[in-house]
């Protein structure tokens, strides 16, 4: 039988969010006993706008130790940063031959990151989405745990797969499947719910970092924004604000949006504001208290990327082996 095995990444930028971690890291922390892991730092990608090298070599230390503060085992689970790993870019060619750039010109990430400057934009955000394939078909993944914002660029990622499978007339690439899961898949912005929770949002008050202490996520929370309704109700057109701090509620405490729904529906923003940042800080605390042990424990961070990056080499260097040969490399 096939292993079933999960990689995903998050692109060391910045302090991770709430979005972040409820849409995907949590997500991988639910299913990690059930498949074969790998976590990926995805350094490369976050090269394609610039960075500052010595911030960049910290972020990628800090978000290893993010991904065991939010309860990654890496014993278990593969945890590398994947600049280690040569297989990444020399896929990400291979399989750029053969994604027309029709395909690439729909990716609205693409869009929305390049805005009226498309023409300055580099060719590494362009071919973002064609990295991310390889990120995934390297190691020959069956399911991709991620928030909805990533969906687009799985799509692409099997249609890239069909299309090196039909160019080598052969069944060599899976078609990965999508775990987009949980009842936030698209944390919305605290100023505006219509808006994504992002890292490049201007203002602080838009989102929760899982570094922020007690009284900096209350601050957030009860500046965030609200309605003129009664009540609190799941309505996303209409309330996109109330819906995502319900969304939120449910993530944090396990319990479904109708749970939520009958729980919070007779009360103002400003109990329910209490309510949830309360909850937020007690399933945060924990993690941020470990989070912050671990960022002063570089010697560690260094260690465990030094072991991961040995670990997913030793698959990586296989499949990326079988793959030239199918290209027709003298290997
Ligand atoms: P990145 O770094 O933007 O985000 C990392 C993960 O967090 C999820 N996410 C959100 N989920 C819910 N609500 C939000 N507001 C929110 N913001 C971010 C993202 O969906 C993602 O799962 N291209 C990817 C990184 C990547 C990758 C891969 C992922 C590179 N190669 C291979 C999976 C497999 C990205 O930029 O994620």
């Amino acid at each position: 039988m096939m292993t079933s095995r999960v990689l995903s990444g998050v692109q060391p930028t910045g302090n991770l969010h709430l979005g972040n971690y409820l849409g995907a890291i949590k997500q991988w922390v639910d299913i990690q006993g059930s498949y074969e892991c790998l976590f990926c730092i995805v350094d490369l990608h976050a090269i394609t706008v610039p960075q500052d090298p010595k911030y960049l070599t910290e972020s990628t230390l800090d978000t290893a130790a993010a991904y065991i503060a939010c309860g990654i085992d890496p014993e278990t689970s593969v945890i590398f940063n994947q600049s280690r790993i040569a297989g990444h870019c020399e896929l990400a060619w291979i399989l750029g031959t053969m994604t027309p750039l029709g395909w690439l010109n729909r990716m609205t990430q693409f869009k929305e990151k390049a805005g009226k400057h498309k023409d300055q934009s580099g060719l590494g955000l362009y071919g973002y989405p064609v990295l991310m394939a390889a990120d995934i078909l390297l190691y020959h993944a069956t399911h991709v745990p991620v928030g909805e914002d990533q969906k687009q660029h799985l799509e692409l990622t099997r249609d890239i797969a069909g299309a090196f499978n039909r160019q080598y007339d052969r069944e060599y690439f899976t078609l990965p499947e999508p775990l987009i899961a949980g009842p936030a898949t698209r944390v919305m912005s605290l100023r505006d719910g219509t808006k994504k929770m992002s890292k490049s949002d201007e203002s602080e008050y838009s989102r929760i970092h899982l570094s922020d202490d007690s009284d900096t996520i209350a601050k957030k929370f009860k500046k965030a924004k609200s309605d003129m309704h009664e009540g609190i109700t799941h309505d996303p057109d209409n309330r996109p604000e109330a819906t995502n701090l319900i969304n939120i509620y449910a993530a944090i405490t396990g319990k479904t949006h109708e749970q939520v729904c009958q729980e919070v529906e007779s009360m103002g923003f400003s109990q329910f504001k209490t309510l949830l940042s309360d909850a937020v800080i007690e399933h945060l605390g924990p993690i941020t208290t470990t989070y912050r042990q671990l960022t002063d424990d570089k010697a560690y961070l260094q260690s465990l990327l030094d072991k991961g990056a040995e670990n997913a080499a030793a698959l990586a260097e296989k499949n990326i082996k079988q793959i030239k040969e199918i290209v027709g490399f003298v290997v």
